[in-house]
């Protein structure tokens, strides 16, 4: 087991630690990071040591759980984790040689884990106080709550997940739509875009998803993430992806759990790139087409042609969602290839219109099911369950009335 080491130092150094410095454990602290908050990669120092959030679960690979948490100061971070309640293992990151160190965002990845199996883990993060070249000091160790999850098993039997769109900016929405779920078990949990309406800095993404998620599932269920036309706004739009971890480790992905192949688009900006909007600092056209010739190697992949259920989720609906330039060119680049690889279902938001929209022959030949938000009254959430037989997609009103459903 590591213990914390230097406490005493440490605190003779700050001579002025808050309540939770002094406690020495899992003081989550807003209003300090809020003072302090610092880019991810800043060498100087916030005044406390202290989590800015709980750690939340991420899903890069299938037998892989990435546990990502924020502090307010670079430190050392590692994770003790194990089954049956044990936290014998540890597990840090090292990149070329090098274990990660002197960073604030931390993404640890837990591998080989056994498929199906309860695990325990906690996070710790022990500060550094100075960091010269041949002389590190170490500071205060923090450490979590212990938390638990089940691993993931890719050969499941049976998936189940959740979805959420459209939240822009309103963090109550996350734990009000979870709780329609209400007891009913999930694999993971997906957001299909504009969880935010643009990105401002390292506390929104704190404040408005990963605080309410943490309070509500994702200590112990990871979630995947998908961006929508907002999260590409704003001055920290180029930081976003760092805080995220998906399949692959990539902004748009698959997977593969059970009986269901997945392929996740990243649609891109609404407008053409050169709208003056933009300033002439995007460029959704290339990076569409670059996703076309990836979903058609996707598409005819051996996983994805045997699987049970063909899954296609992506923000922005290529049909019944306008026609405005980032509309038209997800369907002419992407439409013609869900069409002639028969996928059997395509989710997505944006239109912040809930709706079910049956195959169309020449448009889209498959169910289109489009998830609402964000006002009270037309937020959504979509669960689905897929077993060897049959996909089913639910979708809940915010006042937990079934307002879609479709069978597979
Ligand atoms: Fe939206």
């Amino acid at each position: 087991m590591i213990k914390s080491n230097s406490e005493q130092s440490r605190r003779s150094f700050l001579g002025n630690l808050s309540k939770a410095g002094i406690l020495g454990i899992t003081g989550i602290v807003p209003a300090a990071a809020k003072a302090g908050i610092l880019p991810g990669t800043a060498a100087t120092a916030a005044p406390e040591h202290a989590f800015l959030c709980k750690p939340y679960l991420q899903y890069p690979g299938p037998h892989t759980i990435s546990v990502m948490w924020l502090t307010s100061r670079p430190c050392y971070s590692w994770v003790e984790y194990g089954t049956d309640g044990q936290l014998s293992k540890k597990a840090h990151r090292i990149t070329n040689g090098l274990v990660d160190a002197n960073n604030r965002l931390h993404r640890i990845e837990l591998d080989q884990l056994e498929p199906g199996k309860k695990y325990s883990y906690k996070v710790c993060s022990k500060d550094i106080v100075s960091f010269e070249p041949y002389k590190l000091t170490y500071g205060d160790t923090i450490e979590s709550a212990t938390y638990t999850f089940t691993a993931p098993d890719p050969q499941k039997k049976e998936v189940s997940w959740v979805i959420i769109n459209d939240i822009h900016d309103r963090p109550a929405s996350i734990p009000h739509l979870m709780k329609l779920n209400g007891d009913d078990p999930y694999d993971f949990v997906f957001f299909n875009g504009d969880v935010f309406n643009y990105q401002s800095d390292e506390q929104q993404i704190i404040d408005h998803m990963l605080t309410p998620c943490g309070d509500t599932f994702s200590t112990q269920t990871p979630f995947m993430y998908v961006r929508g036309n907002h999260e590409t706004r704003g001055k920290y739009a180029r930081e976003w992806h760092q805080y995220f971890d998906n399949p692959g480790h990539n902004n748009y992905f698959t997977f593969n759990i059970g009986p269901v192949s997945a392929i996740v688009l990243d649609t891109g900006e609404d407008k053409e790139d050169e709208h003056p909007v933009y300033a002439g600092i995007v460029d959704f056209d290339a990076y569409r087409e670059q996703q076309a010739h990836w979903l058609e190697q996707q598409l005819q992949s051996p996983a994805f042609r045997k699987a049970k259920h063909k899954v296609v989720m992506m923000h922005i609906p290529h049909y019944h969602s306008g026609d405005w330039h980032g509309v038209k060119h997800c369907r002419e680049l992407f439409g013609g290839l869900f069409n002639k690889h028969k996928i059997d279902i395509l989710i997505c938001g944006h239109t912040h219109k809930y709706g079910v929209y049956a195959p169309a022959k020449g448009e889209h030949e498959y169910p289109l099911i489009i998830g609402g938000g964000p006002k009270d009254g037309y937020r959504t959430l979509i669960k689905i369950k897929a077993d060897q037989h049959k996909l089913v997609l639910t979708m809940l009103k915010d006042d937990g009335t079934k307002v879609g459903e479709y069978t597979v």
